[in-house]
């Protein structure tokens, strides 16, 4: 039996890269030969459980490959082809899918939530020298010959979902953003609300290489939350209140200063994930009728989105490439996973070699 090298999770705290077997496509799948993959936060979840997966499973979910085997009914790929997958693969076929909700795939019947989220969730991820990629003609996006597998790793999660952000809020050229922490999630919200015609993009955290990272990204202003009240600067910079404020956290004071920094009639576009409890100050929200918008989003995949998200790089609109700070092989990814969970030597995100 043909083996592999893979990251498998074995509950909190442990993960070993190990030989486990090697997938094989079935109809409608691929199997991809993984080049170039990362880490990301939702990992960390995971890993400190967080969040649950089943024991046994090969975590990962933001791969860059080459086209190893071709399941039947794949049509218009050559194995050998360099692609992206995004970390969401929608099946292209449910009531979820084709309502234009890729994200939350439903399996075949209508919708579930998250339910386009399957690599390292629910099934075997992108942490291992070979992946099967499930519904392949939905989403393999082939990867134009002058980007290199660097340019694009970043767009299968991170910036997929920071751009949707900015996306979901349907920031208006000449509007004000604040954009609240700036992780990786938050650096591409950044960047986001720049291509989408920002005029003014705040962004705000606590860590410094971040912020200046942050300024990189396209924010004109950035605030250092421990050293200022954010909703009171917010409020004196944009004349009584962000046209949009992007939360990229996940916490409470954040979600509420994201409310209270927002004007009347707003968008606050959500990205964290919470846990516990999260509640609405009815004073920041006008006890409900200050005509406030609240909207999430689960970042967006399939070949489409992933086209359109390489096209942007390609033509030289953003560069994603000073996110990558760290390389590891797959078998120090343990290390890799060490200095991601701690944030340490100005890690942002980082690039995991097969
Ligand atoms: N919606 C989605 O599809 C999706 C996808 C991936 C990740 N996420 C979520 O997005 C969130 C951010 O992920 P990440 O990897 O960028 O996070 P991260 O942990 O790397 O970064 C968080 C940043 O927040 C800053 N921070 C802490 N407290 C702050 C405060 N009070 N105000 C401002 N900044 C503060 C930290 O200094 C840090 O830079 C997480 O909740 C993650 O689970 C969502
Ligand atoms: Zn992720
Ligand atoms: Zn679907």
């Amino acid at each position: 039996m043909e083996r592999m090298r893979a990251t498998v999770f074995h509950g909190k705290d442990q993960i070993r890269v190990e030989e486990v077997e090697r997938p094989h496509a079935g109809v409608g799948e691929a199997v991809i030969r993984v080049t170039l993959t990362t880490i990301c936060g939702t990992d960390l979840h995971i890993l400190r459980g967080e969040y649950a997966v089943r024991e046994g499973l090969i975590i990962g979910h933001e791969p860059v490959g080459v086209i190893e085997e071709l399941g039947t009914g794949v049509t218009g790929y050559q194995i050998g082809d360099r692609v992206l997958v995004g970390a969401i693969t929608p099946c292209g076929q449910c009531r979820g899918c084709l309502s234009g909700h890729l994200s939350q795939c439903g399996h075949g019947e209508g919708y579930e939530a998250l339910g386009g989220w399957r690599f390292g969730n629910t099934i075997n991820g992108a942490q291992a020298e070979y992946l099967l990629v499930p519904y392949a003609q939905a989403n393999l996006a082939k990867i134009p010959d002058e980007l290199t597998d660097e340019q694009v790793v970043l767009l299968a999660d991170i910036a997929s979902t920071g751009f949707s952000g900015a996306e979901s809020a349907q920031i208006k050229i000449g509007d004000s953003v604040v954009v609240f922490a700036q992780g990786p999630i938050g650096l591409c919200a950044t960047a986001g609300a720049r291509l989408m015609g920002a005029a003014l993009v705040i962004g705000i955290d606590g860590d410094k290489d971040r912020l200046l990272m942050a300024r990189q990204m396209g924010a004109d202003i950035v605030l250092d939350y421990r050293e200022c009240d954010v909703v009171a600067e917010v409020k004196k910079l944009t004349g009584g209140g962000a046209d949009v404020t992007i939360e990229a956290l996940g916490t409470q004071a954040t979600f509420e200063a994201a409310l209270r920094s927002l004007r009347p009639g707003g968008t606050l576009s959500s990205l964290g994930v919470y846990s516990g409890k999260l509640q609405v100050p009815y004073d920041a929200f006008a006890a409900g009728i200050g005509d406030h918008r609240i909207v999430t989003t689960l970042c967006p995949g399939g070949k489409e989105r992933m086209r359109r998200l390489m096209e942007i790089v390609r033509r030289g609109r953003v560069d994603l490439t000073p996110l990558l700070t760290h390389t590891f092989s797959l078998d120090e990814i343990s290390e890799g996973y060490k200095l991601f969970g701690e944030r340490r030597d100005g890690v942002l995100k980082v690039a995991i070699k097969p």
